[in-house]
């Protein structure tokens, strides 16, 4: 008994380290240079212009990515529409199906320098990206070559159609995975794609475009173009693309729909959030405790559905704020490619200055910060996992979405008060409750408004799952059945 008090005592994070277990990053070659994939092959840009991708964890540059101007933008929509009306509509769907099953397979095969090279150019733990990011675009391969040949069971007595040129626009949070999420039902409906990955994080996209030259999938089903905002925005506008699928800000996502409001195409868009936790008195502590953690902390709270905001119920929250202190004090922040790592480097300069900037505010407005006494690494951009308390609703830091290591704390009393302050919010992605009482679950999750409810877990992710938001979170969904939708059109 006395041992076990004295353990609890101790901070487990200067009682030990772990020895460094960095990943090998010398089984797979990377490119000095870039080129677009457009029609099957890499083709130098129109523009003649090349930027860097940079590794966030050092500052170094990792390569030059070409940079699609509207020119080139033009020539892959062409590409695009030209394999969609003669090659990928007109196949037949269970061929459509093996091409997809080959391109999920060759994930597999090449899974782990595809997680390397994520860590390396997004900054976030090589556990995430081995055990996260890189299955799970497998995942939705896998799952979308099944649906291929089986639209008609997806909606019974109808027949759905595929749209044709798809343009898809992907953040830099989950890099491989969005570029999965969105292209495996595209192409399972008989669509074509023009994907633009994000500037931060062009790599693992494009090492996705020669895993699909390996699948031989013909040339123009999908095209890929790196560059920033404006190569997304000619994407947009471009009067031969079809349907837009966005995922990214909320400010971004309402330039889109505003641009396509007088458009006949079809969107979907993915947006931000600011996610609820919430502890009821009645859950297993230490079991929710490192649920908010993964909800917050993990992929450095780059994740749209974060649970950045937990309330806990009266009676248990001083025990919940020990204890999720005690437990943030034990996460080794630091090199993304160290198999220990819990918290990997910020994205990209900007985003550590928005995050840095409304943790500011939220100490200004007279929030009470606290951060463990981790050290960071001198080069790179980090920062601590933050938790806030003394907060207000009002407060920007309980209002905006941060996409960093940062979780607000309040607490309630009532089922009622916590349903309310859960709502309090401009957004809807996701929330998460956490109670011994299945009863109190759906009593409690029918009455939060949000795409997607986590009970007694929080981010789970699997393609059978339709994912999306509620109010400035965006619209449509995307996994699952519900994911077939937005790429077909029903007679
Ligand atoms: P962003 O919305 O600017 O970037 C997302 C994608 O949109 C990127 O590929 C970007 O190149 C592209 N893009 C930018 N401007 C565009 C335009 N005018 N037309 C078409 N495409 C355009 O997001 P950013 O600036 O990287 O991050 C800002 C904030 O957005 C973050 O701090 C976070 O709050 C939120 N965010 C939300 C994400 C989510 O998963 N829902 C993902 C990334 C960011
Ligand atoms: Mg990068």
């Amino acid at each position: 008994m006395k041992k076990a008090v004295k353990v609890k005592a101790l901070n487990f994070s200067t009682s030990w380290s772990y020895a460094p277990a960095p990943e090998a990053a010398d089984h797979f070659q990377l490119k000095e240079r870039y080129d677009l994939f457009i029609n099957g092959k890499f083709s130098a840009p129109a523009t003649g212009k090349y930027f860097d991708t940079i590794n966030p964890a050092t500052e170094k540059k990792i390569a030059s990515v070409a940079e699609a101007g509207a020119a080139d933008v033009d020539k892959a929509v062409r590409a695009a529409r030209q394999a969609y009306e003669k090659t990928w509509s007109k196949m037949p769907a269970a061929e459509r199906g093996k091409y997809l099953y080959r391109i999920a397979r060759i994930l597999q095969e090449r899974a782990r320098e595809l997680a390397v090279m994520e860590s390396m150019d997004g900054g976030k733990p090589i556990r995430e990206s081995r055990d996260i990011d890189v299955p799970l675009a497998a995942a939705h391969f896998f799952y979308y070559a099944g649906w291929a040949d089986k639209l008609d069971y997806a909606f019974p007595g109808r027949r759905a159609q595929p749209l044709g040129v798809a343009g898809q626009i992907i953040p830099w949070n989950f890099p491989l995975l969005m570029a999965a999420w969105k292209i495996a039902p595209a192409l399972a409906c008989g669509n074509t794609v023009v994907l633009k990955p994000a500037e931060s994080t062009p790599l693992t996209a494009l090492r996705l475009a020669e895993i699909l030259q390996e699948a031989e999938l013909p040339p123009g089903v999908v095209n890929i173009l790196t560059g920033a905002g404006a190569t997304g925005a000619a994407l947009v506008n471009h009067p031969g693309v079809d349907k837009i699928a966005f995922t990214g800000s909320t400010e971004v996502g309402k330039m889109i729909q505003k641009a396509l409001a007088a458009t006949d195409k079809k969107y979907t868009l993915e947006l931000g959030g600011k996610a609820a936790n919430i502890i009821f008195e009645d859950a297993a502590i230490d079991q929710a405790v490192e649920g908010i953690i993964n909800g917050i902390f993990f992929n450095q709270g780059h994740v749209c559905c974060a649970g950045s905001r937990l309330f806990v119920q009266e009676g248990v929250a001083k025990e919940v704020l020990r204890k999720l202190k005690d437990r943030i004090s034990t996460l080794i922040v630091g090199d993304p490619l160290d198999k220990n790592t819990d918290v990997g480097a910020i994205n990209s300069k900007e985003q550590l200055g928005k995050i840095k900037a409304l943790v500011n505010a939220g100490i200004r407005e007279g929030g009470e910060c606290w951060q463990p006494a981790c050290s960071l690494p001198s080069r790179g951009y980090w920062f601590r996992p933050t938790v806030f308390t003394q907060v207000a609703q009002s407060h920007r830091i309980v209002q905006e979405e941060i996409f960093g290591p940062v979780l607000t704390v309040q607490s309630f009393r009532t089922p009622e008060e916590a349903v309310e302050k859960a709502n309090n919010t401009p957004y809807g992605l996701s929330g998460g409750i956490w109670t011994d009482k299945g009863s109190k679950i759906f009593k409690i999750s029918g009455k939060i408004r949000a795409g997607v409810l986590w009970a007694n877990t929080y981010n789970k992710f699997d393609p059978t799952s339709p994912f999306g938001g509620y109010k400035e979170s965006g619209m449509g969904r995307e996994g699952g059945l519900h994911g077939l939708l937005p790429y077909v059109k029903l007679s």
